[in-house]
């Protein structure tokens, strides 16, 4: 691996010692086998296929409840089945040299009572738009559809939701994880908390900021309660509007998050940048949002979100960046640190099967060897 390039120099993320900066960004791939939400074999060979030695991976959204559920395929972090299952997932990674970081994952309102048990979808109000909005869908047994009618959590309820975030922290523990990453973007619970078009609370989790990312700081302290704040990690999406989301001062919102989560002392902030939503790339305006949250935040950043080999090396060179997380590039390209190390040509992915539920478009990309034999 070329020394020149800095996307190949050793770093710590808190207590994660990395040996290059290529990290895998959390990717639903739905192959979780159901219907209880288990990682099997062939979950363990995809993370498996693209762990390389001291490169972290960033698990796929996971869920910490049954009723958190919103995705059909997305595994889980709630049961002792699916506490096995990670295992083998975790350890062929780690046999690798590789670490890896559980995302953990409350669907919020983006959810159906097909996947919640029957529970109505709970979230910060209630918005009827958000599901009657033929744009929103959800993946269940059957198809695609629109979402369930949610509910707007009650204050009392709160602390129950909490306590499913270090249940599950505690689980990935057991697992062998080397830390955990909360999903606090793309419009999911606690982004549903933060951002005011989704959050009407007249209460202590509504209205100021402080009360908005009441939540947010609240589980970040369970989860730091099981794991110490130096394994522990937030996902935000600052001036995401995916999924149905909207804030009326973003500026301010995300500034204050950034500047709220320096009390931690976190492994890491990852941030989306805004010019990718969902899994398609958009215009935006102005900057990247690492470079606007930098000054504010003060500890190791990470980001996702359009970037290619020499753009991560560029803002990781200039120190914007700790490291950049790949998406979309990761799915096609089992061995992308090494394509990106040695300047080889990536596999374009298939969005077609980004949620299909087998092995095609999932473990069947070949590593670079592979391709250039096959020329
Ligand atoms: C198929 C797919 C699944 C995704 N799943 C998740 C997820 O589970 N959790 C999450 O935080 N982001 C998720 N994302 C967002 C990615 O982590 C990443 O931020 C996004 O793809 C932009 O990075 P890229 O341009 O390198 O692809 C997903 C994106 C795609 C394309």
């Amino acid at each position: 691996m070329k020394a020149s390039n800095a996307l190949f120099t050793p770093t710590a993320l808190g207590a994660l010692r990395l040996k290059h900066r290529v990290i895998m960004a959390p990717l639903t791939r739905s192959r979780s086998v159901q219907p209880d939400s288990v990682p099997g074999d062939l979950m363990r060979e995809y993370y498996e296929q693209r762990a390389s030695d001291g490169g972290l991976i960033i698990t796929e959204a996971t869920n910490i409840s049954l009723t958190s559920r919103g995705w059909l395929g997305a595994p889980g972090l709630y049961s002792d089945t699916q506490v096995e299952g990670w295992k083998k997932v975790v350890g062929a990674v780690h046999a690798k040299g590789g670490l890896m970081v559980a995302q953990l994952w409350h669907s919020g309102r983006s959810s159906h009572t097909s996947m919640t048990g029957g529970a109505t979808p709970v979230s910060a109000s209630v918005d009827s738009k958000y599901w009657e909005n033929p744009n929103h869908l959800v993946s269940i047994p059957g198809g695609w559809v629109q979402p369930s009618p949610h509910r707007a959590l009650a204050v009392d309820e709160i602390a129950g939701i909490v306590e499913d975030y270090r249940e599950a922290a505690e689980h990935a523990m057991s697992v062998g994880f080397d830390g955990v990453e909360l999903h606090a973007a793309n419009g999911y619970l606690v982004d549903q908390f933060l951002q005011d078009g989704s959050n009407k609370r007249t209460d202590e989790y509504g209205g100021s900021l402080e009360n908005r990312t009441r939540m947010l700081s609240e589980i970040v302290r369970a989860l730091i309660s099981v794991w110490g704040a130096d394994r522990v990690a937030v996902r935000i999406g600052p001036w995401g509007t995916w999924n149905g989301m909207s804030d009326s001062n973003p500026d301010a919102l995300f500034a204050h998050v950034a500047k709220d989560l320096n009390e931690f002392g976190l492994a890491y902030l990852h941030l989306i940048e805004p010019r990718v939503s969902g899994s398609d790339d958009v215009q935006t305006a102005g900057g990247l949002a690492a470079e606007r949250l930098r000054p504010l935040f003060k500890g190791k950043m990470i980001a996702a979100g359009g970037f290619e080999p020499d753009t991560a090396e560029r803002v990781v060179s200039d120190g914007i960046l700790d490291a950049v997380a790949f998406g979309r590039h990761f799915v096609s390209n089992p061995d992308l640190p090494k394509r990106v190390a040695e300047h080889l040509e990536l596999t374009p992915y298939d969005r077609s099967t980004f949620y299909t539920f087998d092995e095609v478009g999932y473990t069947d990309y070949p590593v670079y060897a592979a391709v250039a034999a096959a020329v």
